[in-house]
């Protein structure tokens, strides 16, 4: 069984089981208060269920447009990239980060997790690898609804609440009702499709890229991304100013912003 809401399609399933037509699904009855939204949806509405599973099918002009409603309506999320880059611009080994760094993992941690209000979350949008390469310590997250993107995977891995079919069905997901009371900001943590996608993004304002100040063998990269359109700024808010040493390997987190963007953003 499933439900259409406005294009996107909502399956619930139980945890680590395969998605079937008789489950049961999201309905409008969702749309209640923000309590009552966090405990229906992260506890009961499904006694059984946890996560679902988000397909969007629709090509990307409708999508886009669907978007740009939810802006209309105020619904619209930042969209922001957060990941770490060496001087060759490698951000991976092997499906795993290619160095340690507990201090930036910290920096990184506060950063997506921090929200302006107790009771709010933001939305970690992962691809397939980068999720499946993190450790199950690194779970939960707190103040975290975390969607894995995959055109692939049948069931929702554990720890996470969705899998989506896009970018754009995740930015979706996080910007229209049920969600869209909740979620404060979409944090996109890679790996490189997503990234590239979220950089071009209208929604993306904030660029946080911490400069790893050493090289490492990679083989991922980040992706180019419009230096006209994103100016690094001197200092932000929340972020260490000056160069920074861990584990003997110096590093600086900086944050590029879209020239265009609000002043409401800092
Ligand atoms: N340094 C950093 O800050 C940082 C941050 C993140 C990751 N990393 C590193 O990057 C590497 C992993 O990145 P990766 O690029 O190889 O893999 P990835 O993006 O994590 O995973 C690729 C898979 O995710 C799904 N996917 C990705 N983008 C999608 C999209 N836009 N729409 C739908 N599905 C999408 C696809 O799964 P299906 O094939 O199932 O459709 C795709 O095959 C690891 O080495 C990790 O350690 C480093």
């Amino acid at each position: 069984m499933k439900v259409e809401q406005e294009g996107i399609r909502l399956w619930a399933r139980p945890c680590g089981s395969r998605v079937t037509k008789d489950q049961r699904v999201l309905t409008k009855s969702w749309s209640c208060g923000r309590r009552q939204l966090r405990s229906r949806f992260l506890k009961s509405p499904f006694t059984h269920a946890r996560s679902v599973r988000v397909a969007s099918p629709d090509p990307v002009p409708l999508t886009r447009c669907l978007l740009e409603m939810e802006a209309a309506k105020g619904n619209k999320k930042p969209v922001r990239v957060i990941a770490a880059v060496c001087n060759n611009r490698g951000i991976g080994k092997d499906n795993q980060m290619p160095w340690s760094i507990p201090a930036e993992f910290q920096y990184f941690l506060n950063t997506v997790t921090r929200v302006s209000r107790p009771g709010n979350m933001n939305m970690m949008v992962w691809g397939k690898q980068c999720w499946v390469s993190h450790p199950d310590s690194t779970f939960p997250l707190p103040n975290i609804l975390h969607a894995v993107l995959s055109k692939t995977l049948l069931t929702v891995p554990d720890h996470a609440h969705f899998v989506c079919e896009s970018l754009d069905a995740a930015v979706r997901l996080a910007s229209e009702p049920p969600l869209a009371d909740l979620i404060e900001i979409i944090w996109i943590v890679g790996g490189v499709q997503v990234y590239k996608e979220a950089m071009e993004h209208p929604w993306c304002d904030l660029i946080y890229l911490t400069d790893i100040m050493a090289e490492f063998e990679c083989d991922v990269f980040f992706p180019e991304f419009d230096k006209k359109l994103f100016e690094v700024q001197d200092s932000f808010p929340d972020v260490p100013n000056g160069i920074q040493e861990d584990n003997g390997i110096k590093y600086k987190c900086q944050v590029y912003k879209r020239k265009t963007a609000g002043k409401d953003q800092q």
